[in-house]
């Protein structure tokens, strides 16, 4: 069923239209107890959801949501292998790459459990072979660069961590991510690396990927440019992929393919032999302890009630603005440089998951579905678009991520930015009225009319909704489990709207356009097409 014909749904409208008139202001002087009500100590993380938009009764009401979904049924069907994509047929297993290998979930009746192992096997020891030089590069050199070519969620995942867990990395190695056709991307990494010591990991589950294969193909071209030869390419050449023969036919024994199922969704891949560039930069025990961080999650979202668990918490929280407050958008600002590629990485899971028009059945949404998610790194965005979230006309619901410690403490800075975060929170919340603004002028010395006329303009609404969560540490562990976390709210938020969040039929078409376009580019018909893309190929051919 689709949120709008959730039994819920008329009581969460008609609570709405009464908390549109309550700012948080108020809430929070009644009572003081708010930030104890409404925050979760959970799985290593701390989630303040306080400084939202709800009382108790609306927390109760959006809960119910989850068991009017049917929540558990659809958690119990994810896990324990059901294809719950059901456009694809498809099991959606991300969950079993971090199960412990004595849990046993089948697929078409046979155990994925010991592959997924295996593989993880596989991936230590080809990281142990290229630490220790036993596996080398054609001309005896030690293979100390890994280039990861692969676009999406076989790009997206390895390069968050990758960046995330830079102070976890080992010397003497690099790692470097070409997503783009923009041969600017491949030229630029190109441009630093030795072919020597270079491994090329192709990292496609489909192997059709046009970005990808291009970005392979010129990479394979400058390999040889520099020196190599046919033969060396067994040597210099991995690949990531369910698709075997693809990548044989590109020239990738199958000794050098490590897999990828089905069952595991490419923006959910980083848990598998995708996150491979992980085990080589930081370690086969680092992979796992991110395993390990991820399957904290599983267990909390599987076990924790509702009103303590912290993706469905976050989760219906998402829907009572998206859906009773017609926000368009939610902010993910983490508080912390080494998170910078996470915006980016919650763009794809979120948007490409639950950016749907039609429920699972194919009937049309009545009530929106998922939100544009954005954001960066803070405390930057207070220099730039926070004016817009603190005075625009729009509410942007906001999730702020800090950690308790910095890998690089210099003076106070840490302090400083995490108070940074506090006071952005506050603000957004709290809020300036016009009598403590007119107060401001008038201490500043303005006259009566100067007052009058800039109050108002020094304004902040406040009532702006935000969560806060807070890591200990950004390691290996709490990084799992913070990204978990954000695939668990997906998938609940996916559930309540009553859509399939693990297929993307939308980004298709596209891919389909774009190869009669670049054949018209290249002089071929251009009778399909419309006049502003005739236009715009002359012009570019002009
Ligand atoms: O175009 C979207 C998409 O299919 C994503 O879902 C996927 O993560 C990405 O392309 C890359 O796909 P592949 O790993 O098959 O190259």
């Amino acid at each position: 069923m689709a949120l709008d014909q959730l039994p819920s749904h008329a009581q969460l409208q008609s609570l709405a239209s009464q908390h549109k008139a309550l700012h948080m202001r108020d809430l929070f002087h009644q009572d003081p107890e708010r930030s104890d009500r409404f925050s979760i100590q959970a799985a290593g993380l701390f989630l303040d959801f306080s400084k939202n938009r709800i009382d108790e009764d609306v927390f109760k009401s959006l809960l119910k949501l989850c068991d009017e979904a049917g929540l558990i049924t659809q958690r119990t069907a994810m896990f324990s292998g059901e294809k719950i994509n059901n456009t694809e047929e498809r099991a959606v297993l991300h969950t079993a790459l971090r199960s412990p290998s004595d849990q046993k979930v089948l697929v078409d009746g046979e155990d994925v459990i010991p592959e997924i192992h295996a593989t993880q096997k596989r991936m230590a020891e080809l990281a142990q072979a290229l630490y220790s030089g036993d596996l080398r590069g054609a001309t005896g050199k030690k293979l100390t660069t890994l280039v990861s070519i692969g676009i999406g969620g076989s790009y997206l995942g390895p390069r968050l961590v990758y960046e995330a867990l830079e102070p976890y990395r080992k010397p003497g190695l690099s790692c470097h991510f070409v997503a783009n056709i923009d041969s600017t991307d491949l030229a630029q990494v190109l441009a630093q690396i030795d072919y020597e010591e270079t491994l090329f990991l192709i990292q496609s589950k489909s192997f059709k990927t046009q970005e990808t294969l291009e970005n392979a193909l010129a990479a394979r071209n400058w390999f040889f440019e520099q020196g190599g030869s046919q033969n060396d390419v067994a040597k210099h050449f991995f690949a990531v992929s369910s698709q075997l023969e693809l990548a044989a036919e590109f020239g990738i024994p199958s000794q050098n393919v490590l897999p990828m199922w089905d069952w595991v969704g490419g923006r959910y891949s980083l848990w598998s032999a995708i996150g491979f560039p992980i085990v080589f930069a930081v370690g086969p025990e680092n992979f796992q302890a991110l395993l390990s961080g991820a399957r904290r999650m599983d267990e909390h979202f599987c076990e924790a009630k509702f009103d303590e668990n912290l993706p469905v918490v976050l989760a219906v929280l998402g829907i009572w603005y998206n859906n009773y407050f017609d926000c368009e958008s939610h902010a993910v600002l983490p508080y912390i440089q080494l998170l910078s590629a996470l915006p980016a990485y919650l763009q794809q899971l979120d948007m490409e998951s639950n950016g749907k028009s039609v429920d699972r059945y194919g009937e049309a949404l009545v009530a929106n579905s998922g939100p544009i998610i954005w954001g960066d790194v803070g405390a930057n965005g207070q220099h730039a678009y926070h004016q817009l979230m603190h005075q625009g006309t729009r509410p942007i619901p906001t999730d702020f991520i800090i950690s308790k410690s910095t890998p690089y403490p210099i003076k106070a800075h840490h302090e400083h930015l995490n108070a940074n975060c506090l006071a952005q929170s506050q603000a957004l919340m709290a809020g300036k009225t016009l009598a403590q603004a007119k107060a401001e002028l008038k201490a500043a010395g303005k006259s009566e009319s100067e007052v009058e006329a800039l109050a108002v303009h020094k304004v902040i609404p406040g009532n702006k909704p935000s969560n806060t969560i807070i890591l200990e540490d950004l390691s290996p562990e709490s990084l799992g489990t913070l990204i978990a976390l954000y695939e668990h709210k997906v998938f609940v938020q996916g559930v309540i709207w009553g859509l399939n969040s693990f297929d993307q039929w939308g980004v298709e078409l596209g891919k389909s356009l774009e190869t009669g376009i670049f054949s018209a580019m290249q002089g071929g018909s251009q009778d399909d097409l419309d006049s502003s893309t005739r236009n715009l190929i002359a012009k570019l051919k002009r």
